[in-house]
């Protein structure tokens, strides 16, 4: 690991180590319950567990609680010290063992039953972490164990909302400002845009979500989550288009959804707003989207995805404009 990837690494663990983090998480229910829904559906007396990232120890207390005969609750983040004192007063000694390490680089005694992670960052992909969580696999799953989540799907929707366009950025240059037009901003805003979490659930779906990847925790490599996409969208409702909201769906066990859709109940990954220039659409128009996902290319932050979306809008035949952004993922 260079220097800068290693400051990237111990400032990212510092970021977990504090409460504010984990009352964040803790705090979402859709999250928490849902994981501790599909525990208890997965998980069956005298498993083993490896919980990748405990944090402050929920999920392996759920393991706990279904029967797990032993549980390694691995973190790399000084939290640790404090989610022993809550194994402890929880009475968990005898089976949860917090093991004080990187999840993919510790050893123990036994391959395990079940690994469970709650390792999604924005959009699913910021932390990267779901790089540690496939290692992890790779090093400390028994052949035909199972993954908590199984499986995850990444997904657009093009919509319209007029206040995102305006607060995030593009939109606000389009209003006079103080008497004076600054339109030309826009194309600064565009060289260098975010893809912030924001709450999508006034926004208005201008065509149904397009799924970006699935991908099988179980099976698939690392390389399958930076994906490269093509996929097609036919404008079902006029308006005026502002963008895309992009959400995850977690399959957490064959009974439980975790979906981070803006028509769902709001978590606190909320949805990732990827603005494009506003574009007036009817009804019949088409976007084709070539959407890619990749590490920072600028190799400072490789916890940081990039993504790149190129697109071409159609009308009646004929590509009546074409277009590329590249928005950087955001921690928040
Ligand atoms: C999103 S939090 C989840 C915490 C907890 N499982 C929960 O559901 O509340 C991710 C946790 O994973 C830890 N983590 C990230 N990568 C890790 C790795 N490779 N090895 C061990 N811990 C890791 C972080 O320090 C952080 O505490």
């Amino acid at each position: 690991m260079s220097d800068l990837e290693q400051s990237v690494d111990s400032q990212y663990f510092e970021s977990y180590s504090g409460a504010e983090v984990h009352r964040l998480m803790l705090s979402d229910k859709i999250r928490t319950e849902g994981y501790g829904r599909a525990i208890a559906e997965i998980v069956k007396p005298g498993m083993t567990v490896l919980d990748v990232g405990t944090g402050t120890g929920i999920l392996s207390f759920f393991a706990a609680r279904a029967g797990a005969s032993k549980i390694y609750a691995v973190d790399r983040s000084d939290i640790l010290s404090v989610t022993e004192d809550l194994v402890e007063a929880n009475g968990f000694e005898e089976v949860i063992e917090c093991v004080d390490g990187v999840a993919e680089e510790v050893e123990l005694p036994s391959k395990v039953d079940v690994i469970v992670s709650e390792w999604m960052g924005m959009f699913a992909l910021t932390e990267a972490m779901f790089e540690s969580v496939c290692r992890a696999r790779d090093k400390h799953l028994k052949p035909g164990g199972i993954m908590i989540p199984g499986s995850i799907k990444m997904c657009l929707t093009p919509i319209q909302e007029d206040k995102l366009y305006k607060e995030h950025g593009l939109g606000f240059w389009t209003d006079s400002l103080y008497g004076f037009d600054y339109t030309p901003m826009i194309n600064t805003e565009i060289a260098d845009l975010d893809s912030n979490s924001v709450e999508g659930d006034k926004a208005i779906a201008l065509a149904s979500s397009a799924m970006l990847v699935e991908v099988d925790a179980v099976a698939d490599p690392i390389e399958a989550y930076w994906f490269d996409s093509h996929v097609n969208f036919e404008i079902t409702k006029a308006g005026r288009m502002h963008g895309f909201l992009g959400h995850f769906e977690a399959a957490l066990s064959p009974g439980v959804l975790l979906s981070t859709a803006h028509d769902t109940p709001m978590t606190h990954w909320r949805q990732s707003w990827f603005p494009i220039r506003e574009r007036a659409v009817e009804v019949g128009d088409t976007f084709t989207i070539h959407f890619k996902a990749r590490k920072d290319p600028t190799g400072l932050d490789p916890r940081k995805p990039t993504y790149f979306m190129e697109g071409e809008w159609i009308r009646s035949g004929d590509v009546i404009d074409k277009f590329f952004y590249c928005h950087h993922g955001t921690y928040e």
